[in-house]
């Protein structure tokens, strides 16, 4: 295909966005190379992100079942149970630095070439990298996304005091009393990483409630939940200002609507209230395109911008920041390359929130189908009613179905449970085959699982849940 391009597509950026659609693009014959400028493949998600937070994630909550007491019920008396964060820490660098290096070699069985360095358009087929320009047929940007600065608070990951996601990966000793601003996925995960090892964490939240865009009743029970694991959840409230003195900060508070203002006083702040698009420095006016209000870069059903042969998928585009949803799109864009049909069905994109219980959704909230005017359905099931949740000692969460009250086609379900991140995938798979909750009801599940909670919430929309 390259006629005279130096290739056949040009990825820029290597998140799973990026690497995927690289290799994808690849196994169909197309000759690839990917513009990366960190010194390891696999962007946020791999260095950053997914990966090095749920390294962080699972290491702690062993800590503190270890070293809280939580394992005596089960016969299990452990003494002296010490954290070693700096040994945390090395073991979170190995999985990530094993995830990488296992892109790097995929990159290389699949004959993508890796051009390293910063890349910015030339024309909608040209890019520099570095001093050297490079020519490809079909672009596509993967340039995800950064931390959103929040004014007035300056962050330094280097001081570990005030602290983007990256740096709250990173803090070299468990901070007394850690702020969190914003009541987002981020702040809960990784405000659930220190609470466990040991801080106090207040997280402060402008809206009147955490976790924007889940289900009404999830976010609700979920603040109730981590209220009672210790998190100090402030609601309605917005940051004025954050002073740094050596190695504290003191933030200024006040109602999100107006009033007196307080301050909290905090060894570390991690500001965690979004992300936004990467495309600085891509000079995305070289190759004829602009961004929208948001500054994502809009696409058609193809993953194609505005210019043709110019495609963009992941974090840089419209819809959720999540890795799953760039990866998905990074095969579909690659495949539309080659001229076929790439398949990426945007509402149907899982959501999970890995603290502990885990937070999972799929489909719509039941404000979204009240705002849409269906008649709908709802179907609860809490896990207290599941045996291998009750045997466990496991039973905070639900699971929540809605569904079509005409047709029973399954609209949405919202689970809370320790497993939600892998039980949500049987409902996304069945939601995708257009399942009704009734089909869900009449399927065997095996028992003892925490799945079976699935099927019951099902069979609570007919109104006939066996174990409640
Ligand atoms: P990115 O992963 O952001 O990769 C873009 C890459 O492009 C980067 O490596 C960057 O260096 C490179 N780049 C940018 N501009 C240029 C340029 N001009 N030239 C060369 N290279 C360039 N999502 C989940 O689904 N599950 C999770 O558990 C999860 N956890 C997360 C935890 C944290 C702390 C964070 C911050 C994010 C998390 N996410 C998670 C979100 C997830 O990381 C992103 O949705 C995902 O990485 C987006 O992929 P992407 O390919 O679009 O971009
Ligand atoms: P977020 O959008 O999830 O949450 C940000 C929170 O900050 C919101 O609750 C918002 O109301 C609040 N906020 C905004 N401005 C504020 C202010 N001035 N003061 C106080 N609160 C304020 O964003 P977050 O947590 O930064 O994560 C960014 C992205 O990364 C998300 O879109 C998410 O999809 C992705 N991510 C996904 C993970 C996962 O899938 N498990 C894990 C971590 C990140």
């Amino acid at each position: 295909m390259t006629d005279n391009f130096d290739y056949d597509v040009l990825v820029i950026g290597s998140g799973p966005g990026g690497y995927v659609a690289a290799i994808r693009a690849a196994q169909l014959g197309l000759k690839t190379a990917c513009v990366e400028s960190r010194e390891t493949l696999g962007g946020t998600c791999l260095n950053v992100g997914c990966i090095p937070s749920k390294a962080m994630l699972h290491a702690s909550e062993l800590y503190h079942e270890a070293h809280s007491g939580a394992l005596e019920k089960f016969g299990i008396k452990l003494t002296g149970a010490k954290l070693d964060l700096k040994q945390m820490h090395a073991e979170k660098s190995k999985a990530v630095d094993e995830l990488t290096g296992g892109i790097e070699f995929l990159f290389k069985k699949n004959k993508v070439e890796w051009l390293k360095g910063r890349g910015a358009f030339e024309s909608a087929n040209s890019v520099k990298v570095g001093n050297k320009t490079v020519t490809a047929k079909n672009i596509i940007i993967a340039t995800g996304s950064s931390v959103t600065p929040l004014p007035g608070v300056d962050i330094d990951n280097s001081k570990h005091v005030v602290v983007d996601s990256t740096g709250a990966l990173e803090l070299p000793k468990v901070p007394n009393h850690m702020v969190v601003i914003g009541g987002g996925v981020i702040g809960l995960e990784l405000g659930s990483v220190w609470l466990r090892l040991g801080a106090k964490v207040t997280v402060v939240e402008y809206l009147d409630k955490i976790l924007p865009g889940m289900d009404g009743d999830i976010r609700k029970d979920a603040a109730r939940i981590f209220k009672k694991q210790g998190f100090d959840i402030k609601t309605s409230t917005k940051v004025t200002g954050c002073t740094v003195k050596g190695k504290k900060a003191t933030l200024t508070v006040e109602p999100a609507k107006g009033g007196d203002a307080e301050t909290i006083e905090a060894d570390a702040v991690l500001v965690a209230i979004g992300r936004k698009p990467n495309t600085d420095g891509l000079a995305l006016d070289k190759a004829g395109l602009e961004t929208n209000k948001h500054g994502q870069i809009e696409v058609g059903h193809d993953f194609q911008t505005a210019v043709k042969g110019v495609y963009a998928i992941g974090d840089v585009t419209p819809g959720p920041m999540l890795a799953h949803k760039a990866e998905d799109e990074g095969i579909a864009a690659a495949e539309f390359v080659a001229g076929q049909q790439g398949i990426v069905n945007h509402d149907l994109i899982p959501g999970v929130v890995y603290t502990y219980p885990e937070i999972a959704s799929i489909g719509k909230t039941e404000e979204e189908v009240k705002e849409s005017g269906v008649d709908y359905k709802v179907g609860k099931f809490p896990f207290a009613g599941n045996s291998r949740a009750k045997t466990n000692r496991d039973t905070d969460g639900y699971v929540k179905v809605i569904a079509d009250a005409e047709t029973d086609r399954v609209l949405g379900a919202h689970i809370i449970s320790s497993l939600a991140g892998t039980l949500v995938a049987q409902v996304t798979q069945a939601m995708e085959f257009g399942t009704t909750s009734e089909d869900i009801a009449y399927t065997c599940h095996a028992h003892p699982t925490h799945s079976e909670a699935v099927k019951e919430a099902a069979m609570a929309v007919q109104g006939k849940p066996i174990h409640m």
